[in-house]
């Protein structure tokens, strides 16, 4: 035994991959400008073929490359189940998917008989593809479910549980599937369960989404929400979507400062930071800076405008939730777990991403209940019930009255990966009926499953 263990040291060099199981995958993440979580490096393929620039995502469940990043043909690992499935993302047409097997892995992990999607197309909004990390029972192949990364990782005894954490701090983010980074929070960490989607007539049996209960939401300190909704923090949108009501209260609460730009709405960049959003979710409050969803800028005599990244949901119609921005990850570290489900969130308290603690059975860490961890979302949300904030009249900065204002839909944010949500297909006539809203001319990654 011995003597095969200093042969294995002996060797590990030589292959550059450790032999002894580490029992965690850590996958380094870099983030563009603006604000998306992407990974390099990744392998497909026997022998390996390299791909890169992958959107994390926490909102979707599959691994979805474009037929430009990997040459199935180059694979004697490939197999393909025939199996095709319709898929789009916001800006782009809509697509097809096979559904195909290979050998996936990272620096020092392989999986052989990974299932992902292979689309029949060139790009993805200037990404290659997309890795969606969330439960199995949002995987967009639906027909047969399939073991996705976070549960294949597990099967494959890579790690020990189907959980994952993400270190979204700016310098040097990664996201660990298997453990938890022991030194990087504040202990305690508060955890709060994972709240399941409640639809117009019953709520789900089971968790579908990575998605938490909110009670409340303010802007700049006036309350824009206070109805029970279910939310998402998607790694994968670098806006947040919200209700109608809650659009126009933002609006409402941002003040009569404002210029209207090809139909969207720009306030002065100097007003805009100062400016934070709390959201409450469960008694946890989660903080930060309007500023993270500016997306378009543009100076208007001389001072400088920032249009927000902001999207309407209808509960009922075409989405069961809201989607915070992934803006959130780089304030707090954030612990995921697919198995009993539940989240942990918890401020850092530095950088040192270097100690992983394994978790199996238990986490070796401190935790506590969210104050309000028992009052879950469980009615669905009405539109009308929510508070509404009346527009000041005092000031006659602004001529144009809000529902003059057009939405241009056309324009974008990036939320990818809602399920069955369909953000995109909000039709402009439909918000305008309200008083105001708005979205922002950036890019938009909206996925729908039609
Ligand atoms: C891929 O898309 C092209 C058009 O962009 C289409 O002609 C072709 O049939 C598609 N292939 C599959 C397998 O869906
Ligand atoms: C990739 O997708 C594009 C767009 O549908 C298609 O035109 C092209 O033929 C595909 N390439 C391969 C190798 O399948
Ligand atoms: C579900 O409820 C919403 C909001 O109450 C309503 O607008 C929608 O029409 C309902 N959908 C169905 C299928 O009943």
């Amino acid at each position: 035994m011995l003597l095969l263990l200093i042969i294995l040291q002996f060797f590990a060099p030589i292959f550059g991959k450790p032999l002894i199981p580490s029992n965690y995958a850590k996958l380094q993440l870099y983030q563009s400008p603006d604000l998306m979580y992407y990974i390099q490096n990744l392998e497909l393929g026997s022998p390996p073929q390299s791909i890169s620039n992958i959107i994390l995502d926490t909102g979707s469940s599959d691994l979805v490359v474009t037929n430009e990043t990997y040459n199935s043909l180059k694979s004697h690992a490939y197999s393909n189940t025939l199996e095709s499935y319709p898929e789009k993302f916001g800006s782009t047409d809509l697509f097809y998917v096979n559904k195909v097997e290979d050998t996936f892995g990272g620096s020092l992990w392989k999986i052989k008989e990974f299932t992902f999607a292979l689309a029949n197309r060139t790009d993805l909004d200037s990404f290659s593809g997309i890795l969606g990390v969330g439960y199995m029972a949002n995987e967009a192949m639906k027909a047969n479910q399939y073991e996705n990364l976070p549960v294949k990782l597990k099967s494959s005894k890579i790690t020990k549980r189907a959980m994952f954490s993400i270190n979204g701090q700016s310098s040097n983010p990664s996201i660990v599937f298997g453990g938890v980074y022991s030194r990087i929070f504040k202990s305690p960490l508060t955890k709060m369960p994972f709240t399941r989607q409640v639809g117009n007539f019953s709520t789900l049996a089971y968790n579908n989404l990575l998605s938490l209960t909110v009670n409340s939401i303010e802007v700049g300190g006036t309350v824009v929400s206070n109805q029970k909704l279910m939310y998402e923090i998607d790694s994968g949108a670098n806006g947040f979507a919200t209700t109608i009501p809650v659009l126009n209260n933002i609006l409402v609460a941002l003040g009569n400062d404002f210029q209207v730009i090809q139909d969207n709405v720009y306030y002065p960049i100097e007003k805009l930071k100062e400016v934070y959003i709390t959201v409450d979710v469960q008694g946890f409050v989660i903080k930060f800076p309007i500023m993270d969803i500016v997306g378009d800028r543009q100076v208007v005599q001389g001072i400088e405008y920032g249009g927000l990244n902001l999207a309407p949901v209808m509960i009922g119609t075409n989405s069961y939730h809201g989607t915070l921005p992934n803006c959130i990850l780089q304030y707090y570290y954030t612990v995921y777990d697919l198995e009993e489900n539940f989240f942990l969130i918890g401020e850092y308290a530095g950088k040192d991403d270097s100690h992983v603690g394994i978790v199996s059975n238990n986490y070796d860490v401190a935790t506590v209940s969210a104050p309000k961890a028992a009052e879950t979302y469980s009615v669905l949300y009405q539109d009308y019930l929510e508070t509404t904030l009346t527009p000041s009249t005092e000031s006659a900065e602004n001529s144009q009255t809000p529902s003059e204002i057009a939405t241009d839909t056309s324009s974008s944010i990036y939320i990818s990966g809602s399920s069955s949500t369909a953000i995109s297909t909000v039709s402009p006539s439909t918000i305008s009926a309200n008083p105001s809203s708005t979205s922002s001319p950036c890019r938009r990654k909206i996925r729908s499953h039609p």
